[in-house]
């Protein structure tokens, strides 16, 4: 089924208030009509700045990780309705580098995916393994049981989520999954999300994990894939620009 593509920039913890105007100006300056969704995800502190910029463009905004609570004694948080309020329209949740360094859990992710879409916030759920569970044979163990977390908690809203297939040893390190790995994952997700909902074939599943200018075309053009998140080729405006071209 061929659906429009969504091209994701994950910025991380990079950019500050000038830099981050550039990157967007370069961005606004040769995006044209693009025949792709197109998303960037700044650094929660900068949502106001980036719903100024953005404002009235073919880029919508979007967040890095939103709390699993709706308000009140979570020191540091920030919920699904503040988000909103600056015009936020998706939010990654469960990205590797948390699960990793911020202990999220499956459940922690699954929870967060629910305030979002609570918010009417489309979340942007990774999954992925790591070289040592792909090693030892995992790879579809880890991948459905992170997936399976947010379809037992979402149920049949689960077909208004993204879901983003990111292999932990391809994130920042230049080793993109192959074409035909990431199109085999990508077949398993869509074979567990049409087991939870008959909408599964909205459902854009994205790959990331070093893709970039060079490699985009030839992921984006396997049938389970359905657009990318990005995060280094993200920060580069040709770059990122040459990827959106290559989802059309
Ligand atoms: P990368 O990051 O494109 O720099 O590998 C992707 C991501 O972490 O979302």
């Amino acid at each position: 089924m061929s659906k429009r593509k969504l091209i994701a920039g994950n910025w991380k913890m990079n950019g500050n208030l000038a830099a981050n105007e550039a990157l967007v100006k370069e961005l606004l300056a040769g995006i044209g009509q693009p025949a792709c969704d197109v998303v960037v995800c700044p650094p929660g502190v900068y949502v106001a700045q980036l719903q100024g910029l953005l404002a009235g463009s073919p880029i919508e905004l979007g967040v890095q990780n939103v709390s699993t609570h709706e308000n009140g004694p979570f020191t540091g948080d920030v919920s699904a309705d503040m988000l909103k309020d600056f015009g936020v329209r998706y939010a990654i949740v469960g990205h590797s580098e948390r699960r990793q360094h911020q202990a999220e859990s499956d459940v922690h992710v699954a929870i967060k995916a629910k305030r979002a879409l609570a918010a009417g916030i489309t979340p942007i759920v990774c999954v992925g393994e790591t070289l040592r569970e792909r090693e030892e044979g995992m790879t579809e163990f880890i991948v459905k049981r992170q997936l399976a977390a947010v379809i037992h908690l979402n149920g049949h809203c689960t077909s208004e989520i993204v879901v983003a297939y990111e292999p932990v040893w391809a994130i920042g390190t230049g080793k993109t999954a192959t074409p035909e790995q990431a199109q085999s994952v990508h077949a398993v997700l869509r074979a567990q999300l049409r087991a939870a909902t008959e909408q599964a074939d909205r459902v854009r599943i994205l790959y990331g994990g070093s893709m970039n200018a060079g490699n985009a075309a030839e992921l984006l053009a396997q049938p389970d894939i359905d657009g990318g998140l990005i995060g280094g080729a993200a920060l580069k405006a040709p770059d990122f620009l040459k990827i959106i071209g290559a989802a059309a």
